[in-house]
């Protein structure tokens, strides 16, 4: 059964499923190195084409079960995205990100908390899995705040920085 594409509504945000015209402004977000070189599987520079031919692709995605991506708004612009992709077995994985100049009011636990809400109550999850690079310390804030738990620490990949790095993987658990 398909997940119905629907708006969360937070105090300060809105939620919304992402379209393909949401392309342009994650290129915007993406080309700052603070931002980018937290994220595991994004190029740096970021590429135009390639981030277009994902989005273009969200909303199948989300149809197949195969991703939920949501572009978060404040005040009507978009100011990053909160979404949840590699699922099997149950479970899917949180990821967020945000633009320079939203960090520290807060936003990325609001959004991420109706996520998780989304992914509990519309999607049925049983929990949700995430992970952040060891010195990315704002992020394993986030995800204490919102209740995940460390499970432990391997290297990866990342493709933004060309070389391996310590993750620390967290599960929440939304029933046993
Ligand atoms: C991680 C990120 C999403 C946080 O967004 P945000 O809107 O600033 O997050 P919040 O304001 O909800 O919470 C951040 C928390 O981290 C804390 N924090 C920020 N920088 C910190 C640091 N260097 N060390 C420790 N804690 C820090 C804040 O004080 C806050 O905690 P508090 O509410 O207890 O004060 C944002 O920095 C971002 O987009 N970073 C780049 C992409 C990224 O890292 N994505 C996650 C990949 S795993």
């Amino acid at each position: 059964m398909t997940v119905a594409r629907r708006l969360l509504h937070t105090e300060r945000l809105v939620l919304r499923p992402t379209v393909a015209a949401d392309a342009a402004r994650a290129f915007e977000i993406q080309s700052d190195w603070q931002v980018t070189r937290m994220l595991r599987m994004a190029p740096f520079p970021p590429d135009r084409q390639e981030i277009g031919r994902w989005f273009l692709d969200q909303p199948r995605e989300w149809v197949a079960g195969e991703a939920y991506r949501f572009a978060a708004e404040h005040e009507g612009r978009m100011i990053g995205m909160v979404d949840i992709d590699e699922i099997g077995d149950g479970v899917g994985s949180l990821g967020y990100w945000f633009d320079r100049t939203s960090w520290g009011r807060g936003h990325a636990f609001e959004a991420a908390q109706a996520v998780i809400r989304f992914a509990r109550e519309d999607v049925g999850f049983a929990g949700l899995k995430s992970g952040h690079a060891a010195d990315n310390a704002a992020s394993g804030r986030v995800l204490a705040k919102l209740g995940f738990s460390l499970v432990d620490t391997v290297q990866l990949f990342s493709r933004s920085r060309g070389e391996t790095i310590d993750q620390h993987r967290y599960t929440l658990r939304f029933r046993s």
